[in-house]
């Protein structure tokens, strides 16, 4: 298998089942866990990436596609950037659910729509800007969505991939380690009532590739100006891409 392996999935199908019943189960509370686990860190992760896509989110008319929204942190941050309304999309319908609300309760205008990443159903080079946000890690093939992703992205158009990183330096990495294989799963697991959806965090991360890996996946899937940038001594990282 070429993306996530949750414990018990034997083909991607069954990967990408194992990941949408998972967050349908933590829908509830994802925001709540997520703020609490992060130290409301996730909030800052995500200003860094509206303010890396700035200029393009500025352009007049760009169309701006938010994958994997879940409950819509990004989306949100993305709509109160520069750049107005953007669409987002996720294949777990609690988790879109959920979006919906927030973005209505602040009179937002973005819309989202439910859609597998792999298999976007949005015309070819239709969108300026793709962002992913703790999406990217989750998807059960990396290179089919990349693929879509070059796919849906006009020319000259830009992604931009956040997601979760092993810490470069060993003594920062131990500690980060300790916090997430023992400390995560147990807190997460009771603020969610799901310990394995907060057990699966930290393995997926241990499997994900790295950031250079990811970065020359990009660049075989045809993504040029391949750049990455760590954030928090590495615990994420963000990389960007250009169509
Ligand atoms: C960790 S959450 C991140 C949500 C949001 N981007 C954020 O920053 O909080 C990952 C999301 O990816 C979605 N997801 C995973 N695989 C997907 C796929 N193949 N297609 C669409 N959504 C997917 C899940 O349903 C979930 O809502």
């Amino acid at each position: 298998m070429k993306g996530t392996t949750p414990a018990g999935a034997a083909t991607e199908r069954e990967a990408a089942e194992w990941v949408r019943d998972m967050f349908g189960r933590v829908a509830r509370r994802y925001d709540l866990a997520n703020h609490l686990l992060s130290f409301n860190l996730d909030r800052y992760w995500r200003t860094r990436v509206v303010a890396r896509v700035r200029g393009i989110l500025r352009a007049p008319e760009t169309r701006a596609l938010d994958l994997c929204c879940g409950t819509g942190d990004l989306l949100l941050a993305l709509e109160a950037g520069p750049g107005g309304a953007v669409w987002g999309s996720d294949f777990c319908h609690p988790m879109l659910t959920a979006a919906a609300r927030k973005i209505s309760r602040r009179g937002f205008r973005s819309r989202v729509f439910e859609a597998d990443a792999l298999d976007n159903p949005v015309r070819d080079a239709s969108f300026d800007l793709i962002t992913v946000a703790f999406g990217f890690r989750n998807l059960a093939n990396y290179r089919k969505g990349l693929d879509e992703m070059r796919r849906v992205l006009r020319p000259g158009g830009l992604v931009a991939i956040l997601e979760f990183s092993q810490p470069p330096n060993p003594l920062f990495a131990v500690l980060y380690n300790f916090y997430s294989r023992r400390l995560l799963p147990a807190i997460g697991g009771a603020l969610s009532g799901s310990r394995d959806a907060y057990a699966y965090l930290p393995e997926s991360v241990r499997k994900f590739p790295s950031p250079d890996e990811l970065a020359s996946q990009m660049q075989q899937a045809g993504f040029r100006s391949v750049m990455y940038e760590r954030i928090t001594g590495g615990i994420v990282c963000l990389h960007l891409g250009r169509v």
